[in-house]
């Protein structure tokens, strides 16, 4: 198991202690974690010429104060996107911030991405705590969320969420790596070997927003089934590429409980990452909005593609398509999910 090393590392805009957290195991590998947003700022892995820093972010709390792109982050009550920035529960209709056109994205720009949270380590986890207060962006019921953060030394990092209500309300928890198996510093992902076990898609429309259809992937470029390259059909023409402008879906798992989801390997640094989830559902997501972050890890100016994100989850906007599992957590109820992301080189 993991030793855990803490260490400042900022004081927010408005006054807050921040704390990077090294989860360091007996191969070296190096996670390190704040508590600003549950940020896994870095994923240092051992190689046979040195060291790879495999997922993107920034060297200062300011630079994560003012992003945009979630990287690394913890993202709630809800991730994904609420179509109209609204949802009804029960007979009173609730109202959140329109962050993204028309639509709410990840609970809107100050969710859990943007908070402080209560930190602490018991034996070899992280333990990250926040209360979410009633009405904060928009949402009903105070929700008390735990995240733990473990590194073993096979190189598994589990993220174990659960959360708590004193009333009805949304719950959608995941984490929002962008990762690049080649090392941060290189440039894009398009290379990469992927592999999702998922037999469909939600389907979206042109805001990203899903229509309640559950598509097959068959014989289309959403198919993951054997493993691709990720962009041996990014730029086909298809409806749904072209309203994601690339990859930006939701893919429906197969099977249930916790079980391998994902697989992405680079040929060039022989690094592959394994996902593991209990979630339902995964947004594979190849970074189409990165575009020139000037202010990367180590001066490196991130550009489009240079990161993905599978971010396992429940059904997107499940709050309003009543098709779709349920995203409410009902008042007492307890929430619990765990995703294991596993790093291995040849
Ligand atoms: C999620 C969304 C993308 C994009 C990123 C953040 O992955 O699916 O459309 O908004 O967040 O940039």
């Amino acid at each position: 198991m993991s030793t855990i090393i803490k260490n400042t590392f900022g004081i927010t805009l408005s006054g807050e202690s921040v704390y990077q957290y090294s989860l360091i195991n007996s191969k070296n590998t190096i996670v390190n974690v704040l508590n600003y947003g549950g940020i896994i700022k870095n994923i240092i892995i051992q190689v046979a010429n040195g060291q790879k820093d495999l997922v993107l972010g920034y060297d200062n709390l300011c630079d994560y104060e003012s992003d945009t792109y979630y990287f690394g982050a913890i993202i709630g009550r809800n991730s994904n996107r609420i179509k109209n920035a609204e949802f009804k529960l029960g007979r009173k209709k609730y109202t959140l911030e329109k962050n993204d056109g028309n639509n709410n994205l990840h609970s809107g720009s100050e969710g859990f991405h943007k908070r402080v949270w209560n930190s602490s380590i018991s034996d070899n986890s992280l333990i990250l705590k926040y209360t979410s207060p009633n009405g904060e962006e928009g949402f009903p019921g105070n929700l008390t969320v735990t995240v733990e953060y473990t590194l073993n030394d096979d190189n598994e990092l589990k993220l174990k969420y659960t959360a708590k209500s004193d009333r009805d309300t949304v719950v959608n928890l995941t984490n929002h790596s962008y990762f690049n198996l080649d090392g941060q510093i290189s440039d894009d992902i398009l290379n990469h070997e992927l592999k999702i076990n998922a037999n469909s898609i939600t389907e979206i429309n042109n805001e990203y927003i899903p229509t309640g259809r559950i598509i097959n992937v068959k014989a289309t470029p959403f198919d993951f089934n054997s493993p691709k390259k990720i962009g041996e059909r990014i730029n086909s023409e298809s409806k749904q590429m072209v309203y994601g402008n690339g990859y930006d879906h939701n893919y429906v798992l197969n099977g249930s409980g916790m079980r391998t989801v994902a697989e992405v390997t680079s040929k060039k640094s022989k690094i592959t990452l394994t996902v593991k989830t209990d979630m339902p559902c995964m947004q594979f997501y190849s970074g189409n909005f990165l575009d020139k972050v000037v202010n990367g890890k180590y001066g490196k100016v991130y550009t489009k593609r240079g990161g993905f994100c599978l971010e396992a989850q429940r059904y997107p906007d499940a709050v309003n398509i009543i098709s779709f599992p349920t995203s409410i957590l009902l008042k007492g109820q307890e929430y619990e999910s765990c995703t294991i992301y596993k790093f291995t080189n040849e």
